[in-house]
């Protein structure tokens, strides 16, 4: 094992952009499919390997959402999470603020309760007995209709404490940002923060609506916004906060090679950008992998590693004090290794 990986795999971490759905390990899913009595078209995890190899964010959609289909149970959503925290756990991962996609659950008769009290049951465990702190983000399916989106934002009402931020997520191309205008704006007005999945396959044009329109604190993915200086000036201006996922880029073809993935120019030309694992089960990696191929592609220095890290912190939100201090670590730790 080279330095670099070692000194990756004891930085303190923050992920920023992960779907809790996506973390869903085949062998997982076939234990839960078998106590729910439900088929899966696998025989063998080999198989379900062999299916994850995807073209496009469609490809991959299409496969998430049909593994997604045998969580049923709160178990079901408490196991799935934490597994996803016992796993970060072991490489250094201290702060999670997760996604979850309601309407995926909802839509085949799941209760929205069923889903996020399993999810948040998990989440305070991992606080207690992980030192884990954590933040829920509620993502909208951008393919399905905003008053689908409205009626989720109602469903959430009773569990306003437990979520931080809504987002945007699914199939980018063809429905902008501006197709959400309303509920975002009714969800800022209920003092939910935002943010959306833009410019990950969609042009540069998504991001600058998921700034002015939705009124975003953070930006998923982002790459596209190399294709606008304008839009680059800006989110340097802002201090915009881009998470984004090297290894899911990869995967779904938005780079053709990790040594292509625009993060090292991006923070050359001033931009807050995070590593963070999206999907880390179809993917092929959690935060230390994403962290690790993407430093030996682009010959990342420790330096830029360092700062890497302090920006997960530094974009998350974790109370100043908090943040803070996490900072510190990160740079105590930079300064002994
Ligand atoms: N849902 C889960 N992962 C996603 C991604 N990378 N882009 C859009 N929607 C998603
Ligand atoms: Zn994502």
């Amino acid at each position: 094992m080279t330095d670099i990986n070692q000194f990756i795999e004891g930085l303190p971490k923050a992920e920023l952009h992960l779907h809790i759905e996506g973390s869903f390990e085949p062998e997982l899913m076939f234990e839960i499919a078998k106590r729910n009595r439900i088929e899966i078209p696998f025989g063998t995890i080999e198989e379900v390997k062999e299916a994850y190899k995807f073209n496009n964010l469609q490809e991959f959609l299409d496969i998430y959402y049909a593994g997604a289909n045998v969580l049923i149970t709160e178990k079901d959503f408490y196991d799935l999470t934490w597994a996803y925290l016992t796993k970060i756990h072991k490489q250094n991962v201290v702060h999670t603020e997760i996604f979850f996609d309601p309407q995926t659950h909802t839509d085949r008769g799941v209760s929205f309760d069923t889903v996020i009290t399993g999810i948040h049951r998990a989440l305070v465990d991992g606080k207690e007995r992980l030192g884990i702190s954590f933040v829920l983000i509620m993502s909208f399916l951008r393919h399905l209709s905003e008053e689908s989106a409205f009626e989720t934002l109602k469903q959430a009402a009773p569990y306003k404490d437990w979520i931080e931020a809504v987002g945007l997520d699914s199939s980018e191309v063809g429905n902008p940002p501006s197709k959400f205008e309303s509920v975002f704006k009714k969800a800022l007005d209920e003092n939910y923060l935002t943010v959306a999945h833009a410019g990950e396959e969609g042009p540069a044009e998504y991001i600058w609506e998921a700034l002015d329109l939705l009124k975003i604190t953070r930006n998923d993915h982002g790459n596209r916004c190399m294709d606008d200086d304008r839009l680059v000036a800006r989110l340097v201006d802002e201090q915009m906060p881009l998470t984004l996922c090297p290894l899911s880029n990869l995967e779904l073809k938005v780079v053709p090679d990790l040594r292509d993935h625009p993060i090292a120019k991006m923070m050359e030309r001033g931009l807050l950008v995070t590593i963070n694992s999206d999907d880390p089960a179809y993917f092929g990696g959690y935060m230390n992998e994403n962290y690790i191929a993407t430093a030996e592609a682009l010959e990342l220095t420790k330096d830029q590693i360092t700062t890497l890290a302090k920006n997960g912190f530094k974009a998350s939100w974790l109370p100043e004090e908090e943040k803070n201090q996490r900072i510190e670590e990160v740079e105590t730790y930079y300064q002994h290794n």
